[in-house]
């Protein structure tokens, strides 16, 4: 049994893959602001804004793994976006997950071996129009993610994933019609939209010993959107 803790465990993916892990006999710590509808005894949660200055939850044993999921979809011609979108992006998708990273290391590092995964996009990859300010601050998480695998090796490996659509409440708004959804699915060469359980488990192999000789590198989960044209 390994020990993770996944930030955003409450909804979308991050809810996906801290069930993915329980189901597969590990122990799990969940932080954010809702609690996550799930029962179950090797599930912790913490109720936590990790924008707030408040502190982050004490976790005193090694963490074999940390997943920070919380991130944004503000897609706006660049003309709309304000100086605070870019903020606002940043501080999600880059400076909570510093904070989280800062904060927990040193039970990453007691672990002897750990895994740490964060969330990009597909927009950074492949450009898109009115992905200005999420692409920005998802391409910084891509460099913190490169920088930090180089830094924290052997010891700790670092991964990204960057999805394309996938049907979660960060979404919804892109996925809350037939029409939308089937337009979404005839965009990627695979003619479908993400599940938030497959890129869970896309996640969970990254976190396993199973993904051992992997690090500092960006998973393409995105239905060959950004490298096929078909
Ligand atoms: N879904 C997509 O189409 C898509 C596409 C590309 C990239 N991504 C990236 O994939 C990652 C996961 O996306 P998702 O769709 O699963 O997102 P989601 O449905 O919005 O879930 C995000 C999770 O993070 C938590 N969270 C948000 N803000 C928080 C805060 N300030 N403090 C603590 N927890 C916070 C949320 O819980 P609470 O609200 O309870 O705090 C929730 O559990 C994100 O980084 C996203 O940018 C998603």
């Amino acid at each position: 049994m390994s020990v993770y803790l996944v930030v955003g465990g409450s909804g979308g993916i991050g809810n996906a893959l801290v069930k993915n892990l329980l189901g597969k006999g590990h122990k799990v710590y969940s932080v954010s602001r809702n609690i996550p509808e799930i029962a179950h005894p090797e599930l912790i949660s913490f109720s936590c804004d990790v924008l707030s200055p408040d502190p982050l939850p004490e976790i005193k044993e090694p963490l074999n793994g940390l997943v920070y999921a919380p991130g944004s979809v503000n897609l706006r011609p660049f003309t709309s976006l304000k100086q605070t979108d870019f903020q606002n992006d940043m501080s999600i998708n880059l400076y909570g997950a510093v904070r989280v990273l800062q904060n927990y290391l040193p039970a990453l590092k007691k672990a002897g071996d750990a895994s740490v995964v964060m969330f990009s996009t597909v927009a950074v990859q492949l450009g898109l129009p009115y992905h200005a300010s999420v692409a920005a601050a998802k391409g910084a998480v891509e460099g913190l993610i490169r920088s930090l695998a180089a830094e924290f090796a052997p010891a700790i490996r670092v991964n990204g994933i960057a999805p394309s659509l996938t049907d979660t409440q960060l979404a919804g708004k892109l996925l809350n019609t037939d029409e939308k959804r089937k337009m979404a699915a005839e965009r990627h060469p695979l003619k479908r939209y993400g599940s938030a359980d497959e890129i869970a488990e896309t996640a969970a192999f990254l976190l396993s010993p199973a993904g051992s000789w992997i690090t500092g590198q960006i998973i393409h989960a995105d239905g060959g959107l950004s490298s096929l044209k078909v």
